[in-house]
């Protein structure tokens, strides 16, 4: 799906593939240790194999990954990521985490990657997108108060859990196909 970032660059949204370890991986490599620690809650140096092949190697029913990518000189660039991973296999509550390369936060990518994640999490019977965000991460926060769902907040130890209701879900569809409508054309 074709789409513009608030500064006019325009991007395409769509779904991560196996052949996508090595844009992860470059991706990975542009983010700052802040970055880093607000998506991870620790230091991180890199992704390991296993790593790369778990987030690239879906079934886009358990577990859905969205990606924002630029095209440039060298090829297409991965500028964002955003998942959702069930709590159990059919789960219909899932675990969602959104990282942005900080060349291009604030321009708009983590929202439209929200708002894909619970349009797909809708369709898919998911009733429930959770959250969890550490207490100086200001901009995820505000970033899951903007997309205007039914919102509980906790914390605890400096961590919040966010629960997104994800509101009048509709009957379950095969995935495979809700993707292909809105995020798997050609950009
Ligand atoms: C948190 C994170 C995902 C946000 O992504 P982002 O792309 O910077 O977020 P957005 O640009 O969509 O939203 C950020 C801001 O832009 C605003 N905004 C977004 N789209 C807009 C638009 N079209 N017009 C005007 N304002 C807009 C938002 O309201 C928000 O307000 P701000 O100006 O106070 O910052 C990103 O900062 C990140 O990757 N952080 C590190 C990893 C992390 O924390 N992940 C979350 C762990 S669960």
């Amino acid at each position: 799906m074709r789409a513009a970032l608030r500064d006019g660059t325009p991007v395409c949204i769509r779904a991560v593939r196996p052949s996508d370890r090595e844009r992860l991986r470059l991706a990975f490599e542009r983010l700052s240790a802040a970055t880093i620690y607000r998506r991870f809650f620790h230091p991180k140096k890199g992704l390991t194999s296993e790593e790369l092949r778990t987030v690239t190697e879906l079934d886009f029913r358990d577990h859905v990954s969205l990606a924002i990518t630029v095209q440039e000189q060298c090829g297409e660039r991965f500028i964002a990521v955003g998942r959702y991973v069930r709590t159990a296999p059919g789960a219909d509550r899932a675990e969602m985490a959104i990282t942005v390369v900080d060349d291009y936060q604030h321009l708009g990518a983590g929202t439209l990657l929200g708002h894909q994640l619970v349009a797909i999490a809708r369709s898919a019977g998911v009733r429930e997108l959770v959250a969890l965000v550490l207490d100086e991460n200001r901009d995820m926060l505000e970033l899951l108060q903007n997309l205007d769902l039914p919102v509980q907040r906790t914390i605890e130890d400096g961590v919040h859990r966010v629960v997104l209701e994800v509101a009048g879900s509709t009957p379950e569809i095969d995935q495979r196909r809700h993707l292909g409508q809105h995020v798997s054309q050609p950009c």
